[in-house]
């Protein structure tokens, strides 16, 4: 393995613009690879590409919404024009709808599914085909650590979490025989916008506010994200296929496999405690327009 083994990749980034889209980009553009940010937010990741070219970095920014697969495909290809390849795709764009689901409503189904979902099988639809014609690629999908344990409290995150592991693992073997390799992230917790609701997801609380969400995340001891970035582009280097970091919650994805009835019962507790501090902080689990 070189000691950079981005050097002269070509990366294209969903969900580039924010959070571990953009650390990883950033990460890429440090090794000597060059990045394309696809995002909805482009105002953002032309500021982050233009910052990155400015260090003499090689990046492009690219408004893409990923729940559109006309739009995925011409993205793609325009790429594939002007570098002459895709090296890896992160599908890594994803929303999040926090809250039990006895509070929701359709959309908190739909608009979830569609991002988290829909949005990496277009990924896969767009790219895996220049990756197969090239005989070469990298698939890594952003999961979670709700891909692989019993995360309450985010029902439709968790559902489409769990699908993106599943895909990754049913492209893992099918990819092989074409040359192109896939790996899924499972993040724990990382400091970014999402763990607030992000700018395209939300939470369905009344009566909390943004410094008493990031509290509650307190105890699961969020990652910086640039570190992440790093350790996760390392382990995807070396081709690991499930990603889980930071590493200790290792320990909660192998209590579940040892025994599902301990995983419900550590989530079980996971929950109640989020309940309480609702309730201490005087709100409620509501469903809101305004949310
Ligand atoms: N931060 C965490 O703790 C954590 C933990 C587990 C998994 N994840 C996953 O990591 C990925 C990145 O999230 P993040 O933490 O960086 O959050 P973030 O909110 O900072 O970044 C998400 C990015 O996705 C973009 N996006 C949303 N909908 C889109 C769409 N339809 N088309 C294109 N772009 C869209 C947003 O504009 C944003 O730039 C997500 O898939 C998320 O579920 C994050």
């Amino acid at each position: 393995m070189t000691r950079n083994p981005f050097a002269s990749k070509v990366a294209l980034i969903t969900g580039g613009a924010s959070g571990i889209g953009a650390a990883i980009a950033r990460e890429i553009v440090r090794q000597g690879g060059e990045v394309v940010l696809a995002d909805r937010q482009l105002d953002l990741a032309e500021a982050l590409a233009s910052e990155l070219r400015a260090k003499g970095g090689r990046a492009t920014a690219a408004e893409l919404d990923v729940r559109s697969l006309t739009a995925f495909e011409k993205l793609a290809k325009e790429t594939a024009s002007r570098t002459g390849r895709i090296d890896y795709l992160f599908n890594n764009a994803g929303i999040g709808v926090g809250g039990e689901m006895d509070n929701y409503r359709p959309r908190d189904w739909d608009d979830v599914i569609d991002v988290n979902l829909r949005g990496v099988a277009y990924g896969v639809q767009a790219v895996y085909p220049l990756m197969i014609a090239q005989k070469s690629g990298h698939i890594v999908n952003t999961a979670s650590m709700a891909g692989l344990v019993a995360a309450a409290g985010e029902g439709s995150y968790t559902a489409t979490k769990h699908a993106v592991v599943g895909l990754s693992k049913a492209l893992r073997i099918e990819g092989a025989r074409h040359g192109v390799r896939v790996s899924v992230l499972c993040p724990g917790a990382i400091r970014t916008p999402i763990l607030s609701g992000g700018k395209f997801g939300r939470m369905n609380f009344v009566g909390l506010t943004e410094a008493q969400i990031l509290g509650m995340w307190a105890d699961a001891r969020p990652m910086d994200v640039d570190e992440f970035a790093h350790k996760a582009l390392k382990a995807i280097a070396k081709g690991e296929f499930i990603i889980v970091l930071p590493r200790w919650w290792k320990a909660l994805w192998y209590a579940e496999r040892l025994s599902p009835h301990l995983g419900l019962a550590i989530w079980g507790r996971i929950l109640g405690r989020m309940r309480k501090q609702l309730e201490k902080f005087g709100a409620r689990q509501e469903w809101s327009d305004e949310n």
